[in-house]
């Protein structure tokens, strides 16, 4: 499965939700999850992403293995409604681009 990683925190983009072929992005206050039960590995969203925020599980960095296990948690929280059409972003999204460490910030 793929994995979103801290960099879409407060950024969310959602050009990514665009390509994804199975519709298996989930949107929260300020960031994105991918479910890992239907995302199908076409690794389309990856290059999507202007805070290349998104990893092959096996390639999420160390210190962003976290994010792996609440992709899985929040895809599955029912306040979390997929999301298959791109949106606007924040209006601050692009002062959030880079900025780390961001992971305390993550609304649920
Ligand atoms: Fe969707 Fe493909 Fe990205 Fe998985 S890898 S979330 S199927 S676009
Ligand atoms: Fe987030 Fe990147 Fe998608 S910032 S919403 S993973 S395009």
């Amino acid at each position: 499965t793929y994995v979103v990683t801290e960099s879409c925190i407060r950024c969310k983009y959602t050009d990514c939700v665009d390509v994804c072929p199975v519709d298996c992005f989930r949107e929260g206050p300020n960031f994105l999850v991918i479910d890992p039960d239907e995302c199908i590995d076409c690794t389309l969203c990856v290059a999507e992403c202007p805070a290349e925020a998104i990893f092959a599980e096996d390639d999420v960095p160390e210190n962003q293995r976290a994010f792996i296990a609440i992709n899985a948690e929040l895809a599955k929280n029912e306040r979390w409604k997929p999301i298959i059409e791109r949106k606007e972003a924040p209006v601050d999204a692009d002062e959030w681009k880079g900025v780390m460490p961001k992971a305390h910030l993550l609304d649920r």
